[in-house]
């Protein structure tokens, strides 16, 4: 499982890999031998997570950084390439993103959240693509957000950079086709990370609808994340229960909104 067919490690990248779904797909994919390029601005987090990597089986190389900086992410793309070759896979699981109204939402706030998940993950594929390109394989997984299909009210910035992490993983499913390059979506419901404590004033904006939908572990997500290295698809949903939003988002956006909307958060008066 853990080797190709050459015999040699296969190789990982994985942004937001100090906490949550980042760093649990790192631990995942160590103890499968995997080397992993860590990615995240914080170093100590990051040696951490390389020391767990390194104790489960496997190779961590530490690449502290801000992913929305395009020549940083140049910079140690260029290095893995020359140390490690081409990776097998790129996990963009970099994200912020703060629960507010438009109005309410700072500048900084929404530089932060259009910086991760969407530019972080721009850089980082496009950064390795020519590499992938050339060896017609690859499989990149984008982690997303129920957010990118059914807008919820009061998570603006969120919402938009979530559909912008969409729109470049829809707009790669159209350039890749027949490259042997694959770009995925995986998207989850509530994760028990530190997400909601990173962004505060955001849990409790989960529209009532959503808490429907059951809460899971960053382990079970990087199990989610693996499964699609393994087996690519555009589009993965977990809970799997997840997917039936796709569906009726499909049958009647329009009642998906309403219910959205009246679950949801409601504006104080002016
Ligand atoms: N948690 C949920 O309920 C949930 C549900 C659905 C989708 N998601 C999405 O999944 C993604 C990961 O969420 P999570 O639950 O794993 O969150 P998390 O536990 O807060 O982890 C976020 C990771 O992103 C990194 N990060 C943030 N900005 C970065 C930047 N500019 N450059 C590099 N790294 C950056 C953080 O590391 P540093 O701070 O060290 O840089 C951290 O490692 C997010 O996009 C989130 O929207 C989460």
């Amino acid at each position: 499982m853990s080797a190709d067919p050459t015999g040699a490690r296969r190789v990982a990248v994985v942004t937001g890999a100090s906490a949550g779904v980042g760093a649990a797909t790192a631990r995942a994919l160590g103890a499968r031998g995997w080397t992993v390029v860590l990615v995240a601005r914080r170093a100590e987090r990051l040696a951490a997570v390389a020391a767990e990597v390194g104790a489960a089986g496997g190779t961590a190389v530490v690449a502290p950084l801000d992913a929305a900086d395009g020549p940083a992410v140049d910079a140690m793309a260029a290095r893995v390439l020359d140390e490690l070759g081409a990776p097998d896979a790129i996990v963009n699981s970099a994200g912020a993103g703060v629960w507010r109204w438009l109005e309410d939402t700072g500048h900084d706030d929404l530089a932060g959240m259009l910086g991760a998940p969407f530019l972080a993950a721009w850089n980082v594929t496009r950064a390795f693509m020519p590499a992938l390109l050339a060896r017609r394989r690859g499989v990149v997984v984008h982690v997303g957000s129920p957010a990118s299909l059914a807008p919820w009210p009061g998570a603006t910035g969120y919402t938009t950079s979530r559909w912008a992490l969409r729109g470049l993983h829809e707009a790669l499913r159209q350039d890749l086709a027949g490259t042997g390059v694959r770009s995925c979506h995986v998207l989850f419901g509530e994760v028990s990370s530190e997400y909601f404590d990173a962004n505060p004033d955001s849990h409790q904006h989960i529209p009532r609808v959503g808490r429907l939908i059951p809460v899971i572990t960053p382990e079970r997500a990087a199990r989610i994340v693996l499964r699609t290295i393994d087996r690519p698809r555009a589009q993965v949903f977990d809970p799997p229960m997840l997917a039936a939003l796709q569906v009726a988002n499909r049958i009647s956006p329009r009642l998906v909104a309403l219910v959205a909307r009246r679950t949801g958060r409601r504006r104080s008066a002016p």
